[in-house]
């Protein structure tokens, strides 16, 4: 069992200054508390004993862990918590794992040694934080997990309506007569991915509408993912006549795959995304999408972390965050329910599809 002398030993101080440090007592210079910090977690320390040396021991950093800064999402989650963050005095550590497990793990046991005063996580893909996440939470650091949850995760919590948000979304494309719906969602052990597509397929059961399974189609959440799934949803007969894109990266993905199979957007295929990234509006046609706010995510993780350092040490709180549709010109009804256009007197043309 190690000892607060082979802490010392491997750290190269003397005993005094490992209390110090596990005690927070003033006069120990960065380097050699990071070294202490560094020995700690290299030992078999009992948390116990370092949780009553650490407890007391905290900065006014706040650590932040998402899993993909190349999509826009993240960085409004970012903002926010960064917001509130530093009008609270904190100051925030930013970390992204490009859902690499490994990663998040290196991320997780690095940020150890600043003793954040809290933590948010975002899971990577493959995320099994709940581990890690704990050992935090025995320490004294408040750990908040948003926007996806890793499995048996039993603190506080901040997501979106994904569910709702989804539902709206597929209802939307059904009372505009769509029968033939689809949906490509994000990786399916993500908890938003499953409750987007429990949503979607809430809606079609409510509207008796049939769903063959190679209409659901499952990508990762970005555009290639979108754009791979997209070519093979567009190649079924009876052909979609409205896909629900898992978020918007991926409705990226739908949109120029209908592009590069020489169909449009809505005519041939109505396309709704999710998050409602700034994109959304530039795109051609601009996007319809159901809007949540990452900007929300991020400030009310950080209330949650303030409220935990200020003493709150009550049960597990769980946010869930209002969505909303924001209707755009990538949807219409589908050919088949559209008026005929009037012919143009001597001129017989059939109706543009
Ligand atoms: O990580 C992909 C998605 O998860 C984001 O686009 C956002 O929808 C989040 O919930």
């Amino acid at each position: 069992m190690a000892t607060m002398k082979d802490i010392a030993k491997i750290a190269g101080v003397s005993l005094g200054t490992v209390s110090n440090v596990l005690n927070g007592t003033a006069g120990v210079s960065e380097p050699v508390r990071r070294r202490v910090l560094q020995a700690v977690r290299s030992t078999s320390y009992q948390p116990s004993q370092l949780a009553r040396g650490l407890r007391r021991v905290q900065t006014n950093v706040i650590g932040m862990i998402i899993p993909d800064i190349t999509n826009p999402f993240f960085p409004a989650t970012v903002r926010g918590a960064e917001d509130q963050a530093f009008s609270n005095g904190y100051r925030l550590i930013l970390c992204n794992t490009d859902n690499d497990h490994a990663k998040e793990l290196a991320h997780l046991n690095e940020l150890r040694t600043y003793l954040p005063a809290g933590l948010i996580v975002i899971p990577s893909t493959f995320s099994d934080l709940t581990v890690q996440a704990r050992s935090y939470r025995e320490v004294g650091t408040g750990v908040v997990c948003i926007d996806r949850l890793p499995k048996d995760w039993e603190g506080d919590t901040v997501t979106a309506d994904n569910q709702n948000g989804a539902y709206k979304a597929t209802r939307q494309l059904i009372e505009m007569g769509h029968k033939q719906l689809a949906t490509i969602t994000g990786p399916m052990h993500l908890t938003n991915a499953l409750e987007r597509l429990n949503g979607f397929k809430r809606a079609i059961k409510e509207a008796k509408l049939k769903l063959a399974p190679e209409y659901v189609q499952e990508a990762t959440f970005d555009k290639q993912g979108g754009a791979s799934s997209a070519g093979l949803l567009l190649r079924l007969i009876p052909r979609p006549t409205a896909i629900f894109a898992g978020n918007d990266m991926i409705a990226l993905g739908v949109l120029a795959a209908i592009r590069d199979a020489g169909l449009r957007c809505p005519q041939d295929v109505s396309v709704i995304g999710f998050d409602d990234l700034e994109l959304a509006k530039t795109t051609s046609p601009a996007l319809s999408s159901v809007s949540q706010s990452g900007y929300q995510l991020g400030s009310t993780a950080v209330s949650i972390l303030l409220e935990r350092i200020r003493g709150y040490t009550g049960p597990a709180k769980h946010i869930v965050l209002e969505t909303s549709l924001k209707l755009r010109d990538s949807i219409a009804p589908p050919a088949s329910t559209k008026p005929a256009r009037r012919a143009a007197a001597g001129n017989h043309r059939a109706p543009r599809r």
